[in-house]
């Protein structure tokens, strides 16, 4: 539990949690690992309403890291069919280890003992009493709400409860190695049953390490939302052709358009060590790397400044998956909500602008450029988009149409997230666009 706590503080204070506690878990046996990366998440996932919690518990707040091992308790105390006194014992067991440091106190583990069973002997009153603040009614701050009402004034409670919700482990099938019957056959005979959310998307019904999924490690799978899937199949891919993935790390839809078609791929990423992750991730697909069809060149580079990389020859099709809010993958990323600012938004909407201005004129007559972004704000999709196309005369966008695995088709654009069985997916936003010949 405490490092699980130590990352949530630093969560709170402005840290990726992700980084947060690679840091903080690395430290612990490897049985420990997992657990606690169980228990972060699950805090993180009801931050709002333990935020109100603790303000109803504590007369003063206490120093980090006990707040947050307060937090990470009370999590866990509002899992349904967790050992109570467990969970104490062991709130309290983490502060009187930290009691042992240097210039600690017995104090912290007395006020976590007396807090926590304050709050079992209390509990119904106290959740209602934080029900009446938003924040903690729905596990999201308030400028966030607002933005969502404002936005999606129909649908914006179901992005919010598939938001508070985990996702399934979802992985693509890579076609050049299996088809999707035959790699579903294999994991069901392995004990692993999935569904199917895509042409090559399967959710596991039991998430487990990606060692421990079969053809992982050779590739033969790779870990991807099936909304995210959606890039590559949109974007109209056919052999032979020049693209660029503007965007590209950690390579997720990398591999995805060389596993499409035989194209000469251009990855760039303005993050050095991402970049790295996108080569890692084409070699273990087993895909080539080299200037000619069905391979891939990984360059470090700034999307927003093709002056400083590009070789002068137009691309046939460009992936522009840019940086954003990450709105539409918080069930993904618990944490990406309480790290972002309202004022976030203005400045990644300007980022995305710039991007796209940037990378169109590299786009060959006829050519398309497909925008992307994780986000379900308006202003990091539809308002981008509508100011591109008052300004560029010669860009078009083309309608986009989907079929899901049962058949229904839905007009691409803001693709909200969902967690139905057969359609489970993460939110995005795509616009296809049309260099005009
Ligand atoms: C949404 S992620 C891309 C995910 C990736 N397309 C995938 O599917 O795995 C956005 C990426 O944009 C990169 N980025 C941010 N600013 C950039 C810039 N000016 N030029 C190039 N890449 C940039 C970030 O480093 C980050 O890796």
């Amino acid at each position: 539990m405490g490092a699980a706590a130590r990352a949530l503080a630093d969560m709170a204070g402005g840290e990726r949690l992700p980084d947060a506690l690679q840091r903080h878990a690395s430290a612990l046996p490897i049985a420990s690992r997992a657990p606690a990366r169980d228990m972060a998440y699950q805090a993180v996932r009801r931050f709002g309403r333990l935020q109100a919690l603790a303000a109803q518990l504590n007369r003063q707040p206490p120093r980090q890291p006990i707040q947050a091992l307060q937090w990470v308790a009370l999590a866990q105390l509002l899992e349904p069919m967790r050992a109570e006194a467990i969970v104490v014992d062991q709130a309290v067991l983490a502060a009187h280890r930290l009691a042992t440091e240097p210039g600690r106190s017995s104090g912290p583990a007395n006020f976590l003992n007396a807090t926590l069973r304050r709050f079992l002997r209390e509990r119904d009153a106290l959740l209602q009493v934080t029900d009446s603040d938003p924040q903690a009614r729905f596990d999201h701050p308030e400028w966030w709400l607002q933005r969502l009402r404002q936005d999606w004034p129909q649908d914006w409670e179901s992005i919010v409860a598939v938001s508070n919700r985990q996702a399934p482990l979802t992985l693509r099938v890579n076609r050049r190695r299996t088809g999707l019957p035959d790699y579903a056959q294999r994991l069901s005979e392995a004990g692993m049953p999935s569904r199917r959310l895509g042409p090559y998307a399967l959710a596991l019904e039991q998430a487990l390490p990606v060692e421990l999924i079969p053809g992982f490690a050779q590739g033969e799978v790779s870990v991807q939302d099936a909304g995210a899937q959606l890039a590559a199949e949109l974007l109209d891919l056919a052999d032979g052709q020049r693209v660029l993935d503007a965007c590209a790390a950690p390579g997720g839809k990398s591999s995805h358009l060389l596993e499409c078609a035989d194209v000469e791929l251009l990855a760039i990423d303005v993050d050095a060590a991402r970049c790295a992750r996108i080569t890692a991730n084409l070699e273990r697909c087993q895909l080539p790397q080299a200037d000619s069809p069905g391979s891939a060149t990984v360059r470090v580079a700034d999307a927003a400044r093709p002056d400083t990389w590009w070789d002068g020859r137009p691309f046939d099709r460009i992936l522009l998956d840019a940086p954003c809010s990450a709105s539409g993958i918080v069930r993904r990323h618990p944490d990406a909500r309480w790290l972002r600012r309202r004022g976030d938004l203005t400045t990644l909407a300007q980022q995305q602008s710039r991007m796209l201005a940037a990378l169109w004129p590299l786009l060959t007559p006829g050519g398309k450029l497909l925008f992307v972004t994780c986000s379900v704000f308006a202003q990091e999709g539809e308002a981008v988009i509508a100011a591109f196309l008052r300004q560029q005369a010669g860009a078009h966008r083309q309608p986009l149409e989907w079929v899901w695995p049962d058949g229904t088709r839905e007009t691409i654009g803001q693709l909200l997230p969902r967690s139905d069985p057969d359609r489970d997916h993460d939110g995005f936003f795509y616009a296809l666009l049309t260099r005009r010949p």
